[in-house]
């Protein structure tokens, strides 16, 4: 099956007809395990859809949260969270999958400290899955992984489990992939209206998954196995990886040439077809983009190929930090001071303008170099009080326009909504901007 089609009836009669009406009806209880930045949005639009909804996390306060209706997360509204009280719960305990219909996976897949993915969540949960499978359940992955994890790592561990019951896949139980493409902070896309792929095991699986998922996405669409949607989702956010250092790298190349990097994207953006415009900054962060392409490029090298674009793209983006504090050090030349011991304040520590998250955040990058170089670099971020997480012995300075009149040279990294250029320029001895291509 190739292409785009909307979801109908599914393709086999040998689908259990009492699951496929408790789908259609949304009388099932379905499970989302990992109540993130995915999975607590995902709950609530399935609870929205009218499915009886059971969050599984091992974070007991995020848990608690949940049950008295506070979210943690910004696109969920406490207003959303408690519109759904009567059908979203939330427990520590896997063992309520026993009366689960359906669960969706949505763990994090970070990198380990040798740079290559840590599925270690994935395989925690479907030991936990495999515990509790039972006849008629639906499995579904939605965390971001490499070519084959649904098949060949998920898998396995639910089969070894059916086996001695003589319950095979496709027959007594599901398993589908369906990648979740959610971007924090965008209005535009929701999570209903965002296209979704989705790819069973078996065409029974597919099936499945579509019943439970076409009641809560507008747009499902189905390709052939899971490796093929595994493979589109790391494709889209190798696209984004790539061509964003590839602009940064623009950035790199005009400012040797002399040439003024906003004339030539804005010349470059005039032509009206083959060209998309992405803008330099300070580097790629999130949870998403600078990772997922390293579990293609792995997945490559465990298959002895190569990810050559990803391989540059991660050096180009890790030059970025660098190169900014390069033009804090030149600036300060400028007006006869050294980088050592001069006021450098940071403006925005989240990976991206009005989010509370500083994962993988280039900002930590810059502040650390400066750090590293001596300066007196402090931060400043409405939504991230302290770096003392991610290593940087920092907290962020309260008071906004005192620091930056005081400050030697004003770095916008993260260039949050709250944060007024004009009134910016006219306070600060020095105002070097990262995101002024936006
Ligand atoms: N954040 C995004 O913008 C985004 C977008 C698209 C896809 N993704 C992908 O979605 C997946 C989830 O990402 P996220 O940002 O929601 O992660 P997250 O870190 O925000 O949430 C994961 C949750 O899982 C919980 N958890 C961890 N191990 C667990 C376990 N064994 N059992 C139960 N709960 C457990 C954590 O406590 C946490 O609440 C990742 O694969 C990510 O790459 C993320």
């Amino acid at each position: 099956m190739t292409g785009r089609e909307n979801p109908s009836q599914p393709r086999s009669s040998a689908l259990p007809a009492p699951l496929f009406e408790r789908f259609h009806n949304r009388s099932a209880r379905v499970a989302v395990i990992g109540l993130g930045y995915v999975g607590l949005p995902l709950a609530v639009a399935l609870a929205a859809a009218g499915y009886e909804v059971v969050g599984i996390d091992l974070n007991e306060a995020k848990v608690d949260a949940v049950n008295r209706g506070r979210s943690y997360i910004a696109d969920v509204t406490d207003t959303a969270l408690r519109g759904q009280a009567a059908r979203l719960r939330a427990t520590s305990d896997y063992a309520v999958l026993r009366e689960c219909d359906a669960v969706s996976i949505c763990l994090p897949t970070p990198l380990d400290q040798s740079g290559a993915p840590d599925t270690s969540h994935i395989v925690a949960s479907g030991r936990e899955i495999a515990l509790h499978l039972h006849p008629g359940l639906t499995v579904i992955l939605e965390s971001t992984s490499y070519p084959g994890t649904t098949s060949e790592l998920l898998l396995p561990l639910l089969e070894a489990a059916a086996r001695p019951r003589g319950w095979r896949v496709g027959e007594a139980f599901f398993l589908a992939f369906s990648p979740e493409r959610v971007d924090p902070g965008r209005s535009d896309w929701t999570i209903r209206t965002t296209p979704k792929i989705i790819a069973g095991v078996t065409e029974n699986c597919l099936a499945a998954a579509r019943a439970l998922y076409e009641q809560v996405f507008d747009t499902l669409v189905p390709v052939s196995s899971p490796s093929t949607a595994e493979m589109a989702k790391l494709f889209e956010n190798t696209f984004r990886f790539v061509n964003i250092s590839l602009v940064n790298e623009l950035l790199q190349m005009c400012d040797k040439l002399g040439l003024d990097t906003g004339q030539v994207l804005e010349a470059a953006a005039t032509k009206p077809f083959g060209f998309t415009r992405f803008s330099p900054g300070p580097g790629v962060g999130g949870p998403c983009i600078p990772v997922d392409p390293h579990y293609l490029a792995w997945k490559m090298r465990s298959a002895n190929g190569c990810a050559r674009f990803v391989e540059l793209a991660g050096r180009i983006n890790a030059e970025m930090p660098g190169f900014w504090v390069r033009k804090v050090q030149e600036a300060l030349d400028g007006v006869g001071k050294e980088l050592k011991g001069s006021r450098v304040l940071v403006l925005g520590a989240a990976y991206k303008p009005d989010v509370a998250d500083a994962r993988e955040s280039a900002a930590i990058e810059i502040l650390r170099l400066l750090l590293q170089e001596e300066a007196a670099a402090s931060y400043h971020d409405p939504y991230i009080t302290s770096l003392a997480d991610a290593g940087v012995p920092l907290a962020s300075v309260v008071e906004l326009d005192g620091e930056v009149g005081k400050a030697d040279c004003v770095v916008i990294a993260t260039a949050h909504s709250i944060y007024d250029r004009a009134n910016l320029a006219g306070k600060a001895a020095i105002l070097l901007d990262t995101s002024f291509f936006d």
